[in-house]
């Protein structure tokens, strides 16, 4: 599958089977992650593989949605701040570094014939106390991960090419 088929095929998916995702499938999933690329090569970023039931429940107190701690695994994106790259104005590089990490694996996991949905509307405060994750450490998104038992049908609605693309300079509408 060519990116822009992956790119295409990707949707939301907010219902799993309880099938177990093959070991393979997740290891594969993880080398996009960390294949990806970071402001100076610092990869700020760290992941988390929740599989145990208890934790999963556990991650549910920031993020309630039944689905989500449905899905077999739910892959959390974290980063290090103190570890990324701050460019002279002070601008910070953590969450898009992480950012770009998250989309890989999402990608390759659709590859894969698996489904993913990107969460960011998750409490930071408790997802950090649910998984021990250290107080210099932010949770940057998460996604459930497995086998759909969804297929979305209905085109995901986007602006169009004419609305978002400048040429030469900014147009004003
Ligand atoms: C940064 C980000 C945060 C998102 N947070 C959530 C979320 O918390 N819960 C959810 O159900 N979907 C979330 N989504 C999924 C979007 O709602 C979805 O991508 C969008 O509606 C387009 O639909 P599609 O992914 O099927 O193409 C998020 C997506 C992004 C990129």
């Amino acid at each position: 599958m060519d990116v822009l088929e992956a790119i295409k095929k990707r949707r939301s998916i907010r219902s799993y089977l309880d099938t177990p995702v093959e070991q393979e499938k997740i290891d594969q999933i993880l080398e996009a992650a960390r294949l990806s690329p970071s402001a100076v090569n610092f990869q700020p970023w760290a992941f988390i593989v929740v599989k145990d039931p208890a934790c999963k429940e556990r991650l549910r107190s920031a993020y309630s949605r039944s689905w989500f701690a449905k899905a077999p695994v739910i892959i959390v994106t974290c980063a290090t701040p103190d570890k990324a790259w701050k460019r002279s104005d002070g601008e910070e590089f953590w969450k898009i570094d992480a950012a770009i990490a998250h989309q890989n694996l999402i990608l390759e996991a659709t590859a894969l014939g698996l489904g993913t949905c990107w969460i960011g509307a998750f409490d930071e405060a408790k997802a950090k106390e649910a998984l021990g994750i250290p107080a210099n450490v932010r949770v940057v998104a998460m996604t459930p991960l497995g086998y759909a038992a969804e297929h979305p049908t209905q085109a995901s609605d986007r602006k169009s090419t004419e609305e978002i693309v400048h040429h030469d300079k900014w147009q004003n509408a």
